[in-house]
């Protein structure tokens, strides 16, 4: 007696041509033994054991399908249909039984096992701000108490309001500052900085005053290292008035930086340029992790740099529908990753964006 399954004799039918009718024949009686087993797998053990001895790598429904090729040729078609509709069959019937048994198991188990009602329930995990969130709310608070508006603006910009509109003319060698990621779209990218954000609000506030900070995500086309990351936060802040001046400017960074910081900060300005700005100012602060004795993040100066700010140009008062000979204003912008960094002593500012809920949960 030959022990082998029929349509493993059949593989070597070069050898010894089998007939189309047998061939048929032995597939019916695989279905058939199948359909018998199927009917006697009484639980999910069982069901998965015959689906692994019909469907499984060597299963035999699988063998019985791959061993078409070696059906004599005219008998093929009818095999093969033969062979597909009785896996589909077996398939369907098998995912019912699987289907029917989970259904009888809970069954069962709701109906035998005993259940306390007055167990305790599961705790869900409990979510938390991103460390990135809340120092970003925590500056909004404190310009909202200076009196400062929040204002969202675009995160995909046009190269018009990102840079010509604030006095960055193409081939400006100033734009060399931001590195830009650019969109397959002629002239739309991702904005470098919020500053153009200062165009929209003007010209949707012009000819009100303004008093706003914009918060919000900026992303640069640069290699990513410890202290650079192609993506970051920054807020901007604008102010706008028929009388406001640098005083006014300084004013409100030494009342952040208290604020934010602790009252006993210090606060120091040296000249710089922007294009935007006229004068331009770089603002540091007085470092607060060494309170200013200068042994660390601050490179032994005591100094931390802060924010870029300045008077807002005449041409940009302009562009954004401002007479200049009327309003005057001042701008700021600053970095929040680099005032959390600081004031946490990290080191790394790809943490921000990592997700490891190690350092995340530490806020
Ligand atoms: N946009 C500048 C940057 O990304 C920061 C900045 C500097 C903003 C001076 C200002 C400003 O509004 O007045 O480097």
């Amino acid at each position: 007696m030959n022990l082998l399954p029929r349509w493993r004799v059949g593989l070597v039918s070069v050898l010894q041509p089998l007939s189309g009718d047998t061939l048929m024949a032995d597939l019916a009686s695989l279905e058939a033994r199948a359909r018998t087993e199927l009917d006697a797998a009484n639980d999910e053990t069982a069901l998965r054991a015959w689906n692994t001895k019909y469907f499984g790598k060597s299963g035999e429904m699988v063998a019985a399908l791959r061993d078409i090729g070696s059906v004599p040729k005219d008998q093929r078609p009818a095999y093969g249909q033969q062979a597909n509709r009785i896996k589909e069959t077996l398939t369907t019937a098998y995912e019912t039984a699987l289907q029917k048994e989970k259904e009888r198991a809970l069954e069962r188990s709701l109906t035998s096992e005993a259940h306390d009602v007055t167990l305790p329930g599961r705790q869900p995990a409990r979510g938390r701000l991103h460390v990135a969130t809340r120092i970003m709310r925590e500056i909004c608070a404190v310009f909202a108490d200076l009196g400062f508006q929040i204002y969202r603006s675009r995160e995909v910009e046009d190269d018009l309001t990102n840079f010509e509109l604030l006095n960055m003319p193409p081939h400006h060698p100033a734009r060399d500052m931001w590195d830009t990621f650019y969109t397959k779209t002629p002239g739309v990218i991702l904005r470098t900085h919020t500053s153009p954000g200062q165009i929209h609000v003007m010209r949707e506030l012009c000819p009100e005053p303004v008093r706003v900070i914009l918060p919000g995500m900026c992303y640069r086309y640069e290699a990513i290292t410890t202290r650079s990351e192609i993506m970051f936060q920054q807020v901007e802040g604008l102010a706008i008035g028929d009388s406001i001046t640098m005083a006014d400017l300084k004013g409100t960074i030494v009342a952040f930086a208290r604020r934010m910081f602790g009252d006993k900060r210090e606060v120091r300005i040296r000249s710089s340029y922007f294009p935007f700005t006229e004068p331009s100012i770089e603002v540091d602060m007085d470092c607060i992790v060494c309170a200013g004795k200068g042994w660390c993040l601050c490179k032994g100066t005591g100094w931390l740099e802060v924010m870029g700010a300045g008077m807002v140009h005449p041409i940009v008062l302009k562009n954004g529908g401002y007479d200049p000979e009327k309003f005057s204003g001042f701008a700021f912008g600053m970095g929040p990753q680099r005032i959390t960094m600081l004031r946490y002593g990290m080191n790394d500012i790809r943490e921000f964006w990592k997700n490891d809920l190690r350092f995340l949960r530490q806020f």
